[in-house]
């Protein structure tokens, strides 16, 4: 089976800045990988290059098995995405934004009904159904969405920041639901987050700043390598930040130990 993602030497630039910086990593099928990175890291624009939404400076993308330059079409036939930013039609209710939703990824009637109510129900909006999206609260649109995301089942799924805004209870239900769905179909989840509560659940991380990659690999492996306390302290290491409420001795271990890290990376 290919990589659900593979990039190589993957470079975009917009102008002067250089958002991803000759980025090269894969991501093996069934994998719950967490794309982790302080703002403005790159993450986003690396995800849009994967979805086909952005072309790359120069290296190459590929989801599936297939090229994201030369094989767009089928790219997006093998993906589902939340994204960053609200996408929702907000004129229309939570029935005919996924309605549509499925008509666009042609899923025959019977199915998609089927799965609009699993997904509707699964996120506590089955009620409010044919209420138009744009009287919904913050954390109800984002429900929607990722609703909308896990509607047609796609191999790989891109999830950028999908628990942002929501509670706890939404938070575990839309974790118990990826759970899920690699159990049940083998979907890859490719996600960013800011929770590292969240990123230390993923069978693998990668760490990006400025558009490089800076660490790869387990949470547990990376926590040994930099001996450190947890995957929080391991980020703030690796991308230089100052350590919240951490006194100097923190900052001490993990940067002497990061170095070895970047070396590694
Ligand atoms: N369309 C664009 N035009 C110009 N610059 C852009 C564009 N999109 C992104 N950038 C720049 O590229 C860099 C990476 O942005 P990106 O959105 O990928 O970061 P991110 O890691 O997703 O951050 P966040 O955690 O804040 O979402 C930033 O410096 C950003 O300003
Ligand atoms: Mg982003």
């Amino acid at each position: 089976m290919p990589p659900a993602v593979e990039v190589s030497h993957l470079v975009k630039k917009f102008g002067a800045v250089t958002a991803v910086d000759d980025l090269s990593f894969a991501v093996e099928a069934g994998e719950l990988f967490g794309f982790l990175g302080p703002n403005g890291a790159g993450k986003s624009t690396t995800i849009h290059i994967l979805c086909t939404l952005l072309s790359p400076t120069s290296g190459t993308a590929s989801v599936a098995g297939f090229d994201c330059l030369k094989d767009p079409v089928e790219v997006r036939k093998s993906i589902g995405i939340i994204f960053q930013d609200p996408s929702l039609d907000e004129r229309l209710t939570a029935w005919e934004n996924l309605e549509f939703h499925g008509m666009i990824y042609h899923m025959p009637k019977s199915l998609r009904r089927r799965r609009m109510e699993e997904v509707l129900r699964f996120v506590e909006l089955w009620e409010r159904r044919h209420s138009v999206a744009r009287t919904f609260s913050g954390g109800m649109k984002r429900r929607l969405e990722v609703a909308r995301g896990l509607m047609h089942q796609p191999k790989v799924l891109f999830l950028d920041e999908p628990t942002i805004g929501l509670d706890p209870q939404t938070r575990h239900k839309i974790w118990a639901l990826m759970s899920e769905l690699r159990a049940d179909q083998k979907t890859t989840f490719f996600m960013t987050t800011h929770s590292m509560e969240e990123a230390e659940r993923c069978d693998r991380v990668a760490i990006l700043d400025h558009g490089k990659l800076l660490a790869l690999g387990r949470p547990a492996d990376l926590v040994r390598e930099a001996q450190a306390k947890n995957l929080e302290q391991v980020f703030l290491g690796v991308t230089g930040h100052d350590l919240r409420d951490g006194d100097a001795s923190d900052q001490e271990i993990s940067r002497g130990r990061v170095r070895k890290m970047r070396a590694w990376a």
